[in-house]
């Protein structure tokens, strides 16, 4: 039966990669690396400090900065970004997910947050979403960043599901390869994905109605039992 559904959040529930962008960019640009919008492209998903590294590489400065340098750069990008958070209110959910979250509560099925974001927290309140959710996996406990599965099992667990049990809605293939490792139903967002169990253009076409048929579409002996 399923009984959960586990959201990422960049992507997913708003759309803050261009903001994560501006920050990265001109993060970038003082070391004299330049970004854009393709290579960004290739961060979804992936957290601070290994989004730093893949900046430097792709700059080939990978052994230009200290830890502690490096350190102090994914701090002013931070702040960058933390700063441009203001921006976002209610508007800026993606389409189809208020929707799609009020009719998952009304068929008690649990709501689940998995994203790496440490900022998390902060975005969902000023989303006013800070309780839709019924468990968010803590990102600053988790240790190995998507695709590793641990933060997809540290929502079911916090949730008090198996991950055959559940569903997971991603857009960044580390993503999906994170909720297929766990065990879990993959549901893909965007396009560009691999091995998503269903693929969708955008979250305008996600509801209840489709998770409930591809749930019993793909697990059709556990979903009668
Ligand atoms: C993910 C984003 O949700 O969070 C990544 O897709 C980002 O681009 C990662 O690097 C970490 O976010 P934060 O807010 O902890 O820097
Ligand atoms: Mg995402």
């Amino acid at each position: 039966m399923l009984k959960a559904v586990i959201f990422d959040l960049d992507g997913v529930v708003t759309d803050t990669a261009h903001l994560h962008f501006q920050a990265w960019q001109s993060v970038a640009a003082t070391i004299g690396i330049e970004i854009d919008e393709t290579f960004n492209a290739s961060l979804k998903g992936i957290s601070r400090m290994d989004s730093l590294m893949r900046i430097l590489r792709h700059g080939g400065k990978e052994a230009a900065f200290s830890a502690d340098e490096r350190e102090a750069l994914a701090q002013v990008k931070n702040a960058l970004y933390v700063d441009s958070l203001s921006t976002i209110t209610a508007q800026a959910l993606l389409p189809g997910i208020a929707r799609t979250l009020a009719e998952l509560r009304q068929a008690e099925v649990r709501i689940g947050l998995a994203s790496v974001s440490l900022n998390a927290p902060t975005i969902l309140h000023a989303l006013g979403l800070s309780e839709a959710f019924d468990f968010c996996a803590d990102a600053s406990r988790i240790a190995r960043s998507k695709p590793d599965p641990e933060i997809f099992l540290a929502a079911c667990r916090g949730l008090g599901v198996q991950p055959e049990e559940a569903i997971g809605i991603e857009d960044a293939q580390a993503g999906i390869d994170a909720i297929n490792a766990a065990g879990m139903a993959s549901v893909g967002i965007g396009g560009g994905l691999q091995r998503a169990g269903l693929q969708l253009a955008s979250t305008a076409q996600l509801s209840w109605h489709c998770l409930a048929d591809f749930w019993a579409a793909s697990r059709c002996p556990q979903a009668h039992r």
